[in-house]
């Protein structure tokens, strides 16, 4: 095939956003490692996808354009963006706190959350499932856990709103500006916050994370602040995706929604599949500290490498030769890369999973004439796949 003809990533290309499967199927298949021209390798497939994230101690991870200076630089002393020997002591501190424990306790107050959501729903009859279900569970429960007073919450969100746009391409120098803007006043508030919870320590993951100790260290003053934010970003803007994307993929494959009504059992099966088929961060990158050899090429120290979850997931010699179906029962679901692999795996997948499993297992039973009522608005987003709006109607209620 000549230069010419090669198929590169675009995700400029008409309809990518609406379905970017077809586009990284053909580059699974034609192009797997791609030396893009823009100045980044992209990695398309299962195996290659999952060495790379395994590859933890080779690979320096840095904020996501791969800039030292990037405006959003209050993520890169998060433990998302370290090496060893940082990362293991940042995790360590982090995962003392946020246990599995700490997050199986949750279970009662996150069904309520949820159920309150759809007692509106179900009151209102038409609404917009992201803003009455999806946005809101996951931005309540972060929030409580880490104890934030609720005054803070409203401008904190507008803030991680736009602090997470550095995980796209940051097209103009307005948007990077308003990201680096946002990053500021984040971590400024966030270190208020840190002070005032210092000052009433109480029994929540912040007053925790304060006094974490391990093999006799705790987190320092930026350490904390880093930390915080990440967990806060994190712990909704994916799990919105989750829910809006898992929803949405339902509504269009209707004997799936009649099969997950008839087997509840199938629920937990059926978020991993959610994950597998739309995942909510579609990407995650690496920059080489040494030279890295993947597919029959070499890839160079300090590249820029794109890892393709998304298109990992639909390999159909992990998933089956149907893998760019939706099947609530595929035992393979699991295998999905959506929340990363190797030393980086997401801290927060048990927290992800129960809240999926409660919002989409018990919307699906009480309603079971869900539908779409209106126009979505997808999100637009290459990396951080979603959506604005999903308009639904419901009449029959239990
Ligand atoms: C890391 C996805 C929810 C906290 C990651 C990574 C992915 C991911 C792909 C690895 C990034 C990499 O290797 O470069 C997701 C998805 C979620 C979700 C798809 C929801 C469906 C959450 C929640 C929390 C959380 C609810 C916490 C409240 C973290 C943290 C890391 C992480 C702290 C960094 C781990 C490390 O660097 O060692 N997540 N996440 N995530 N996630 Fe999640």
């Amino acid at each position: 095939m000549s230069e010419q003809e090669r198929v590169w990533f675009n995700p400029f290309l008409p309809g990518f956003f609406d379905d970017p499967y077809p586009h990284y199927k053909q580059l699974a298949t034609e192009h797997p490692v791609q030396d893009h021209p823009l100045g980044f390798w992209l990695l398309t497939r299962y195996d290659d996808v999952l060495a790379l994230l395994r590859a933890g101690q080779s690979v320096e991870i840095r904020n996501m354009s791969g800039q030292q200076q990037d405006p959003a630089a209050v993520l890169n002393a998060s433990m998302l963006d370290r090496d060893p020997p940082d990362h293991p002591r940042l995790r360590a501190l982090v995962t003392k706190v946020f246990t599995r424990r700490a997050i199986s306790a949750l279970e009662p107050r996150i069904t309520e959350l949820v159920d309150g959501a759809l007692d509106k729903m179900a009151e209102r009859g038409s609404s917009d499932l992201v803003e009455q279900l999806a946005f809101p569970l996951p931005f309540a429960v972060i929030s409580e856990m880490l104890g934030l007073p609720q005054i803070d919450n409203a401008r904190i969100r507008d803030l991680s709103g736009t602090l997470v746009q550095s995980l796209e391409v940051v097209a103009d120098e307005e948007t990077a500006r308003a990201i680096g803007d946002a990053a500021a006043e984040l971590q400024a508030l966030t270190r208020d916050l840190v002070a005032w919870k210092r000052a009433n320590p109480a029994d929540d993951l912040l007053t925790a994370l304060i006094a974490a100790e391990h093999e006799g260290q705790v987190l320092n003053e930026d350490e904390l602040v880093s930390q915080v934010v990440l967990l806060y970003v994190a712990g909704h803007e994916t799990t919105v995706n989750l829910i809006a994307n898992g929803t949405l993929a339902l509504l269009r494959n209707p004997d799936q929604f009649a099969l997950l009504r008839q087997q509840p059992d199938l629920t937990a099966n059926a978020v991993e599949e959610f994950l597998r088929y739309d995942s909510p961060v579609q990407q995650t990158r690496r920059i080489m500290i040494s030279p890295y050899e993947v597919g029959g090429f070499e890839i160079p120290r300090g590249a820029f490498v794109v890892a393709c979850l998304a298109a990992a997931n639909r390999d159909e010699k992990v998933f089956g030769p149907d893998a760019d179906k939706l099947r609530l029962d595929r035992k393979e679901a699991r295998h999905h890369l959506s929340f990363g692999g190797g030393p980086h795996h997401c801290l927060g997948a048990a927290l992800a999973r129960l809240e999926g499993q409660i919002a989409i297992g018990r919307m699906v039973q009480r309603f079971p004439d869900l539908a779409v009522d209106g126009e979505i608005e997808l999100n637009n987003r290459i990396n951080l796949r979603g959506l604005n709006k999903l308009p639904v109607k419901v009449h029959a209620t239990v």
